[in-house]
């Protein structure tokens, strides 16, 4: 049996913690926030990263940022941990829940004759035949890191006019080794991608995650509303619901001594999924 992930806290975590502690910054100011922020662009080559408090967070601020609300409907896998779903739910949205083939991600043929057989296209997107209702994205998920097939997905996507929302909380450093999107990360290709860093992913901050938007505005207005939509913070004006969903940097700071160890973790996992193969 191969554990889902066990934390693994021998780096420099209590080192970058204590230091944010001994310099005060506790919640969510501080230089571990931007650092983790960086440092996470760097490895998944993304220019814009916003850390968040869960992978949910994430996952509810890609689902308003794609426009998504009570009229809507949204594609999620059958195949998921629940908080895929929930954020939908949260917007008054509701799910379509599509098959998974074996590889446990969606299946892109039904994924394909569903929007070919029981939608059609309009000026506004993309209409549920049976409900009358906007299909406005579709929430993928590289369950246990298995890479759903993005190709299919960016094409169906394209064609029926989905936002794709990536999630790839379990999936943090599984890539493409060859086609079109070689070298490219679960979670970069979509519009939005999202990472949890709970107590069971490859990397931990207690709790956390991080949301990636391809539009730089989008990644603006993200961290906008995951820290309260403050418009002024003198006179605390606000033109919008904000959310409390920003990362502290106590998180962070463990995150980044977290992120310097993301190779050998990865390296293990693979060590010991080859030597359980051979029992
Ligand atoms: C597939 C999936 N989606 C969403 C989440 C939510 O992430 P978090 O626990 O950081 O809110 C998780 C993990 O918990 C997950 O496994």
């Amino acid at each position: 049996m191969i554990p889902l992930s066990v934390p693994n806290l021998k780096g420099n975590e209590l080192k970058y913690v204590t230091q944010a502690l001994k310099e005060g910054w506790v919640s969510t100011g501080g230089d571990f926030i931007k650092k983790f922020e960086g440092h996470i662009g760097d490895y998944l080559k993304v220019e814009q990263s916003v850390a968040v408090q869960s992978g949910t967070a994430g996952l509810h601020l890609s689902l308003i940022l794609s426009g998504v609300t009570s009229s809507n409907e949204v594609i999620v896998p059958t195949l998921t941990f629940i908080a895929a779903v929930n954020p939908v739910k949260y917007l008054g949205a509701e799910p379509v829940f599509m098959d998974c083939d074996d590889s446990l991600t969606i299946d892109v043929e039904k994924l394909e004759s569903f929007c070919q057989e029981n939608c059609y296209v309009t000026d506004d997107g993309l209409v549920n035949k049976k409900t009358k209702k906007i299909i406005k994205a579709i929430i993928v998920v590289h369950v246990f890191g298995n890479m759903a097939n993005m190709v299919k997905i960016m094409e169906i996507a394209d064609k029926y006019k989905l936002i794709v929302i990536e999630d790839a909380t379990e999936a943090l450093g599984t890539y493409y080794t060859k086609g079109k999107y070689k070298g490219s990360f679960a979670g970069t290709i979509g519009d939005f991608g999202v990472y949890s860093f709970n107590g069971n992913k490859i990397i931990t901050t207690g709790g956390g995650g991080m949301l990636i938007a391809k539009d730089k505005s989008l990644a603006d207005r993200a961290k906008y509303l995951s820290t309260q939509a403050k418009d002024d913070p003198l006179y605390y004006v606000h033109q919008d619901i904000g959310y409390n969903y920003r990362m502290t940097n106590l998180q962070a700071a463990m995150g980044v001594a977290q992120l310097e160890q993301l190779e050998h973790f990865i390296q293990t996992k693979k060590i010991t999924m080859k030597c359980t193969r051979k029992k």
